[in-house]
C-alpha cells in the first residue's frame, strides 16, 4: 500500500468592505507603482508593496528585458532592495497587484516559483511568516498567511 504525504493549503479571501487599512494601504501602492513597470514584452504590468516590521513601505515593480530571462519580478525587486538596505528589518507582508496593458483590466497573479523561493529564503533569514496579499479582478484580497501556503514541500535546508 503506497503511502501519501498531504500538505493542505489555504487562502483567505476579504471582500473589499473587510480590507484591513494596512492591507488597503499596501494594495493602493502596489496599484500605483505598476503603471511604471517595464513590460514591452509581456504587457502585463506588476506592482509590489512590502511592508518592513521598523515600518518602512518599499515599491517596485517588475523589469523585462529583450533577453526574455534577464527580467526581474516585482516581488523579487521589491526585496532584493528592502532586504540589502534594511536587512535586520523582517518583512511583514507584501501586496502584489497585476494589470494587463492590452485591456486595461486588472489580472489575477500570484508569484512566480522564483519569487515564492525568495520570500521562502526571509521567512527562513527571519524565522517568522511573510504575508502575501494578492488582488484579484473581483478587487479581493487573496491572503496567504505566509509562504507555506503557496509553497508545500519548499526546499529551505541544506543540511537535513
Ligand atoms: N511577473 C511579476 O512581476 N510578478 C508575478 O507575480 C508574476 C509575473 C512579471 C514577470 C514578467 O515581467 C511579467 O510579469 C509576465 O510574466
Amino acid at each position: 500500500m503506497t503511502k501519501n504525504i498531504e500538505i493542505k493549503v489555504s487562502l483567505e479571501v476579504f471582500s473589499k468592505e473587510e480590507w484591513l487599512d494596512e492591507d488597503a494601504m499596501l494594495i493602493n501602492k502596489a496599484k500605483e507603482i505598476l503603471e511604471n513597470a517595464h513590460a514591452p514584452y509581456s504587457n502585463f504590468l506588476v506592482g509590489a508593496a512590502l511592508l518592513l516590521e521598523n515600518g518602512g513601505v518599499f515599491v517596485a515593480n517588475n523589469q523585462e528585458n529583450v533577453s526574455f530571462p534577464v527580467g526581474i519580478c516585482a516581488e523579487r525587486a521589491v526585496l532584493s532592495y528592502a532586504m540589502g538596505n534594511f536587512p535586520d528589518s523582517r518583512p511583514l507582508k507584501i501586496a502584489i497587484v497585476a494589470k494587463r496593458r492590452v485591456d486595461n483590466q486588472l489580472a489575477t497573479v500570484t508569484p512566480c516559483g522564483l519569487c515564492r523561493q525568495t520570500i521562502n529564503e526571509y521567512e527562513v533569514k527571519f524565522n517568522h511568516p511573510i504575508e502575501i496579499l494578492m488582488l484579484n479582478p473581483q478587487e479581493e484580497i487573496l491572503k496567504a498567511s505566509g509562504i507555506d501556503q503557496l509553497l508545500p514541500f519548499r526546499f529551505n535546508d541544506l543540511n537535513s
